[in-house]
């Protein structure tokens, strides 16, 4: 190992990176009533382009004022004060070097109906994951089972939140599909279990996710990058296997790279570990059924892992390590020895104690 791919330019569809480091995509609840972050979140991202890395990803953008919110502090780009609010900060991250990816996404039955207008949960089926919420300490509430029309909403509030990233000078969209979250829920058969064209086989589990992309994508120039995020596990009941097989996680890999879409982003919470039972990884699997470009994220945290990640990945994006640390690209770059971060390390994102 020891090669120079990290420090390698990169072409992701018609962006030059100058490097294959990105910040995942980091929750930070620290909006106000009026959806927008506070500023030291938004000179965050700021800083991190400053500091090298080739990607910035905002935190998960919730996608509509009815039943998308899952935490408290959660922003929207729904309105033009909040398009307005993101502009400079899109416009900095760019001057700095790095393209700016907004994720968004529905939290499906992880969301709490306190903090949405609605009042209301929803979810492809009326149930809930086993274990309590964390934040809360309570049962997450039962969802309810989503109709067409909740389908056909949800899907609306995507496209007007990728239609406020474009207006607000994003680069890319990144639809989130990981963690348990709704397009998760509706992917895996531990939460789907309709009856309707939306359930039961793999292409049924599949559609939510094809429609949500195919209206995205119709809704945002052809400049701007549309990226995808999949997980095996989700934030709820963390120890389930979202998919039953390797070959039914490739299958829906499969269906990814047949939409238009210009990468998928996988999450684990460990890169390195075999998954499925078999003798490969996320990454190796998730290669294995597409060429599309492939980021990786997980556990990388030092030179190794992330030499180690980028063998079968183009992109490496670290949450932990480069939130807690501003100079994590150049520690990289210095192959310095380097700690894993606890978790715990990061709840530091949850306050509002201003980052390094
Ligand atoms: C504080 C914090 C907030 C996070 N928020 C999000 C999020 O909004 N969207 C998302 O896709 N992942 C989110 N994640 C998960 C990370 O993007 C990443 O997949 C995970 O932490 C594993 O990477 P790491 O080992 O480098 O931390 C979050 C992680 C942390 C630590």
């Amino acid at each position: 190992m020891g090669n120079d791919k990290l420090f390698t330019a990169f072409n992701l569809k018609n962006f030059k990176l100058r490097n294959r480091i990105g910040v995942a995509a980091m929750t930070r609840m620290s909006a106000g009533a009026d959806g927008i972050p506070r500023q030291d979140v938004f000179d965050f991202l700021v800083r991190r382009a400053q500091n090298g890395v080739s990607i910035v990803h905002t935190e998960a953008i919730i996608t509509d004022y009815e039943s998308a919110q899952g935490y408290p502090g959660q922003s929207r780009l729904l309105t033009q004060r909040q398009l307005d609010a993101w502009k400079p900060v899109v416009e900095k991250i760019r001057n700095e070097g790095a393209i700016a990816i907004m994720q968004m996404f529905h939290c499906g039955r992880m969301a709490w109906p306190e903090v949405n207008p609605a009042n209301r949960t929803i979810a492809p089926s009326a149930i809930t994951p086993t274990q309590k919420n964390p934040l809360t300490g309570t049962p997450y509430f039962v969802p309810d089972s989503m109709s067409q029309f909740d389908i056909e909403h949800v899907i609306a509030g995507f496209v007007e939140t990728a239609k406020g990233a474009v207006a607000a000078g994003f680069d890319g969209i990144e639809i989130h599909g990981a963690h348990g979250y709704l397009i998760s829920q509706f992917l895996s058969p531990y939460s789907n279990k309709r009856t309707d064209q939306y359930g039961g086989s793999l292409e049924n589990r599949y559609r939510f996710a094809h429609e949500v992309i195919n209206a995205v994508k119709v809704a945002i120039p052809d400049d701007r990058l549309l990226t995808f995020r999949i997980s095996n596990w989700g934030i709820a009941d963390m120890e389930v296997s979202l998919f039953d097989s390797a070959s039914e996680y490739q299958q829906i890999i499969k269906f990814l790279s047949q939409e238009s879409i210009d990468a998928i982003s996988v999450s684990t919470y460990d890169f390195s570990q075999k998954a499925f039972g078999t003798d490969k990884n996320m990454t190796q699997l998730t290669r294995e059924a597409t060429e599309l470009p492939l980021m990786i994220c997980g556990g990388i945290f030092d030179r190794v892992t992330a030499d180690a990640a980028l063998e079968d990945a183009d992109v490496i994006l670290s949450a932990k390590s480069i939130l807690l640390n501003p100079h994590w690209v150049e520690d990289i770059h210095a192959k310095k020895p380097l700690e894993r971060n606890l978790s715990e390390a990061a709840n530091i994102a949850y306050t509002d104690e201003p980052l390094p």
